[in-house]
């Protein structure tokens, strides 16, 4: 299949909107990543989503939405905390889980009963959902378990001849996946953490839980609220460990184990010396967020085989980064005072 590539203008958008409307795979900028986005009511397009992607059939996709009015076209019901949390944090990276509609058909959930919506804030995703007429079934625009793409570049990286087309929007926003939360009478658990904390949460709902499943490995045979949790992910063909605990445990881990060839990802110059080559992701958690998955493919173009990761603080946005490290660590977590 040849892979079309498209700007953002007004007769590139028309196109690729035109492909979607017709059943076809295109992968759109979003705020947060890229998307791998298909009409989500026809079920052939979404089984073109899952074959591209190589995905699990029983891990659900994010339905997006560009208009208010089309949430109530996908989802069957809508609480008044969902329309409350809507009018805080929409357009932008904010997933609810909501009942689903008849229009969205089983594959599209993976079977589930429940559909997640997004309206993301990104203005040429809204664009082509309106121009498609499509709610748009988008899963991050990787290869299933590898780092998802916040550039073009990244996209054609691992679905070239796969799909049929790319929408070029530039580098995403945020760099790490939405906030994905499900609603429990006044309550509101985060499944997955993103830009959306659960600070800025805690402003609109009476309560926020954080799952078990966003800092931890959940025991094998326990109830997992969002399927994605469950799969190693966001990992480099490198291998990853997270180490925790101050610089000086840092050095000394590394001392200790890195072998020759590996690399560490440190906050930044501050954090010098470290005793292998390195690269930086900042000392924030928006920084982190914006670098972590470009800085994990680059470990990859440089053949790097171990890179050893200082651990963000996991507050704030730095828990969306914490939760990303952990899979892609294939839950290896250690002290540095080991
Ligand atoms: O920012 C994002 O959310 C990006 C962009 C493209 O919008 N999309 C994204 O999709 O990250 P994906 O498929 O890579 O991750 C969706 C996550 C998965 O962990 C999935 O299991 C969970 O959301 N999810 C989706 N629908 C769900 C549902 N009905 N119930 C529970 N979890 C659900
Ligand atoms: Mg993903």
């Amino acid at each position: 299949m040849i892979t079309q590539q498209f700007t953002d203008s007004p007769d590139d958008l028309n196109a690729a909107a035109a492909l979607l409307a017709k059943g076809c795979v295109v992968a759109i900028p979003t705020e947060t990543v890229y998307g791998l986005a298909a009409d989500a009511r026809n079920e052939e397009a979404i089984s073109r989503i899952f074959a591209a992607k190589n995905r699990p059939a029983d891990n659900p996709l994010i339905v997006h939405i560009a208009h208010r009015d089309q949430l109530y076209t996908v989802a069957s019901h809508v609480p008044p905390l969902a329309e409350k949390l809507a009018d805080a944090f929409w357009a932008g990276p904010l997933t609810m889980i909501l009942p689903r509609s008849e229009s969205i058909p089983d594959i599209t959930t993976g079977g589930l009963d429940t559909v997640g919506v997004r309206m993301p804030a990104n203005p040429i995703a809204r664009k082509l959902i309106t121009l498609s007429g499509c709610p748009l079934a988008a899963p991050s625009a990787n290869r299933s378990g590898y780092p998802s793409p916040t550039t073009a570049a990244h996209v054609i990286a691992d679905m070239n001849g796969r799909i049929a087309g790319i929408v070029d929007g530039g580098a995403c926003q945020y760099g790490v996946e939405s906030t994905v939360v499900v609603l429990e009478g006044d309550s509101v658990r985060i499944l997955r953490p993103g830009a959306i904390t659960a600070e800025m949460l805690a402003t609109v709902a009476d309560n926020v839980i954080i799952d078990d499943a966003v800092l931890e490995e959940l025991p094998a045979g326990s109830v997992v609220r969002s399927p994605g949790t469950k799969y190693k992910h966001y990992s480099p063909r490198a291998k990853v460990t997270l180490v925790t605990g101050e610089i000086d445990a840092f050095r000394t881990y590394l001392d200790k184990y890195a072998e020759k060839g590996a690399y560490a990802i440190i906050y930044d110059e501050s954090d010098l010396p470290v005793p292998v080559p390195y690269l930086c992701y900042g000392r924030k958690g928006n920084e982190q967020a914006h670098k972590l998955f470009a800085l994990l493919r680059q470990c990859d173009e440089m053949k790097v085989n171990h890179v050893y990761v200082r651990a963000p603080q996991p507050t704030g946005m730095g828990l969306a980064v914490y939760n990303r490290l952990i899979r892609a660590a294939g839950f290896e977590i250690v002290t540095g005072e080991e």
